[in-house]
């Protein structure tokens, strides 16, 4: 059995604050514990809630040959003695990539199939057939774990940092994180309407173009209110998708510079695919003057340091 999920700190960013004339915080979901951190472990851990009761013997997931969800789930499974299929989607026949998540999902003892987009859902139903077949119990978790318990994870970790925030008297106007799928987007959005802020939750698109990555944070609410049996209600969601720069885990300049700014003025290490994005994003609406001087900020680190190991980016030296 893993380690129980404990808190991740929230603490203020000195340097950064002081460059940037902002009173700006970090949620530090990069260092949750698993190895690499992030907001998949939060999920993961809520959905390995219903995979015990279920009695379920094998996980099955997919993602991109890089995804910090795969290696959550091969990493949860090897620490619960469960047997672990990933599909992810690639280049197939390619070698996968002895770096990052794909590293350690294979360390983990995950059986690791690379297959195209395009091939992905038939071949995830022909890795449950087969398992059925060898007597297993397999269970198939949504790419990105993205379904009602990931986004409920998300309204917990809100109701953490709520703890937190009200022990330091410190309450943000503006939350920003990167989104993909959207759940963490949702849960967080859910959060903040529950707890009666006023606080703004912006998501940095990482891939999705709108409407259809705004729809999809919509839809989690939605979704997460009716799986409760909450009343409709509406939330306000925001996601934005001018960051997204060349697409899907590349990352132009202005991102690198915002990766090395972080570190080097608060030893905070974000990454090319996820994070640095939504940094970008956080250091334009400052510059722009959308968050005014002395305006108290969260920045939810949502991981991706596995990411920025992986990528070739910063292979010259820069020092
Ligand atoms: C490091 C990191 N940040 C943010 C996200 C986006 O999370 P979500 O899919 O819940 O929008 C992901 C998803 O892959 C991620 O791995």
């Amino acid at each position: 059995m893993p380690a129980p999920i404990g808190m991740s700190p929230l603490h203020r960013l000195p340097g950064l604050s002081r460059l940037l004339s902002l009173d700006l915080w970090v949620k530090r979901d990069d260092l949750l514990p698993m190895p690499g951190g992030g907001n998949k472990i939060r999920k993961m851990h809520a959905i390995m809630a219903g995979v015990r009761a279920d009695g379920y013997t094998a996980l099955v997931s997919t993602g991109g040959v890089q995804s910090n969800h795969a290696r959550a789930v091969a990493l949860t499974a090897a620490a619960e003695g469960l047997r672990c299929t990933l599909v992810l989607h690639g280049v197939p026949g390619e070698p996968v990539a002895g770096r990052g998540n794909a590293l350690l999902a294979r360390l983990a003892g995950a059986n690791v199939t690379v297959v195209a987009a395009q091939d992905v859902a038939a071949t995830l139903e022909h890795v449950m057939d087969n398992l059925r077949a060898a007597g297993e119990r397999p269970v198939l978790i949504p790419g990105g774990g993205h379904c009602v318990a990931g986004t409920t994870a998300y309204v917990k970790a809100f109701d953490e940092s709520f703890r937190q925030m009200s022990a330091h008297s410190w309450c943000p106007e503006q939350i920003i994180l990167a989104s993909g799928t959207g759940a963490t987007q949702a849960g967080l959005a859910v959060g903040v309407q529950r707890h009666g802020l006023a606080a703004r939750v912006t998501g940095i698109s990482v891939a999705r173009r709108n409407p259809r990555g705004g729809q999809a944070v919509r839809d989690a609410i939605t979704d997460y209110l009716e799986y409760h049996g909450y009343a409709p209600s509406h939330i306000d969601v925001d996601f934005r998708d001018g960051w997204i720069g060349e697409g899907y885990e590349r990352a132009t300049g202005v991102v690198l510079d915002a990766i090395a700014l972080a570190a080097s003025a608060d030893g905070l290490v974000l990454d090319p695919t996820y994070t640095g994005k939504a940094f970008t994003a956080l250091l334009d609406m400052a510059r722009s003057g959308e968050l005014p001087p002395g305006s108290r900020v969260l920045f939810w680190h949502t991981g991706g340091l596995l990411n920025l190991m992986a990528s070739n980016y910063f292979t010259e030296s820069i020092i």
